[in-house]
């Protein structure tokens, strides 16, 4: 009997803070849907936060409540592989060789690199730069075909493609070249005070952003406050950033499309529409909020998850490894 074929999808998010909403519509939502019909492997990339000083006793925590979150956006463990990244050494080894296949000039046109250490001038390390490399690895090691990450994560995604074609150029077909996969309204969500930015973890203006843990009335306040312009009409065009956001927002939460929610609102305010996709968002988010809780309620049961998660994680991406090593040259 033929088999379909499975896409074998790979994305992870980094446990640096609170997720955005942006995470959870650029991405999460994404990765959920994927899930029902693909080969699906979802981490906690812990390692890569540490390219910014973290607290260990927070970082722990982190970890733990993103594996609880990503849960509770409907990631179910019994279908898609869930583990923490630094549980499989193998990302980091893998990492290592590809390092030696990276050029120094593709990793200093990267966006990001120079967006954080502008952010952290002083403390502008190596692996901050070498970033997108544990990247490419995540992805390689597990022979990932489809990508589903936000507009900012493209260029990584790109470098990703370049240093395995160089490879492949070189050993043979190692690895499988990865596309990106984004979703329609959710892939760049701004950030709500200058929406000509992206929503962001780190953002230092508290009403920016939108986090997933917010309360209620939190969320309700800050979209109030959310920048949009002077002519009070709802209507998705480039140059009304923050009403295109809020749209992009109540679509992506809603399914409503972004004309019917134009026609809608045709001849109301700002004030009306920025209370319903308050409203929105609040109804979006509190079933997740409440699995969140319950699951952090039961840490034996997380750990049991990645744990069982690490090591079927293991078992593909060591397979990648030895292939690598082999053709490498190291004796295996
Ligand atoms: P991170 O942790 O910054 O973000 C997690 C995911 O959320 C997306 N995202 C957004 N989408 C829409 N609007 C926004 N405002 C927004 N902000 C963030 C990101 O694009 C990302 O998909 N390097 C990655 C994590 C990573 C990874 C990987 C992803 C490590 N290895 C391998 C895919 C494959 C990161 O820092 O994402």
């Amino acid at each position: 009997m033929e088999e379909k074929k499975r896409n074998i999808i790979f994305s992870g998010a980094q446990p640096t803070s609170e997720l955005t909403l942006g995470n959870y519509l650029g991405a999460i939502k994404n990765w959920v849907a994927l899930q029902e019909e693909n080969d699906c492997i979802f981490s906690v990339v812990d390692m890569h936060a540490l390219t910014v000083r973290q607290d260990p006793k927070k970082l722990r925590e982190r970890i733990i409540e993103l594996l609880a979150l990503y849960m509770a956006c409907g990631i179910d463990p019994n279908k898609s592989v869930l583990f923490v990244q630094s549980h499989v050494s193998a990302h980091a080894e893998l990492a290592w060789i590809l390092n030696c296949f990276t050029y120094m000039g593709e990793l200093s046109r990267m966006t990001q690199f120079k967006d954080k250490s502008q952010k952290h001038a002083d403390n502008i390390n190596a692996g901050l730069f070498t970033y997108p490399v544990l990247m490419a690895a995540d992805i390689l090691l597990y022979q990932a075909n489809l990508i589903p990450v936000g507009v900012d994560q493209m260029q990584h995604i790109e470098i990703t493609r370049d240093i395995a074609q160089r490879f492949n150029a070189i050993y043979g077909d190692v690895f499988t070249i990865p596309e990106g996969y984004l979703s329609k309204t959710g892939a760049k969500i701004m950030s709500l005070a200058e929406p000509t930015k992206k929503m962001s973890k780190s953002d230092d203006n508290a009403n920016a952003t939108i986090f997933l843990t917010d309360e209620p009335d939190a969320i309700v306040r800050k979209l109030k406050r959310a920048v949009t312009d002077s002519e009070a009409l709802v209507a998705y065009r480039e140059d009304k950033p923050g009403v295109m956001n809020l749209i992009n927002i109540l679509s992506a939460v809603t399914g409503e499309g972004v004309e019917s929610i134009e026609a809608r609102f045709a001849g109301r305010g700002y004030g009306d529409f920025k209370a319903e996709v308050a409203q929105a968002v609040v109804e979006f988010l509190r079933p997740m909020q409440e699995k969140r809780k319950a699951l952090l309620q039961d840490r034996a049961y997380l750990e049991q998850i990645y744990r069982e998660g690490a090591e079927k994680a293991r078992a593909r991406a060591d397979r990648t490894l030895r292939k690598v090593y082999k053709k490498v040259g190291f004796v295996l």
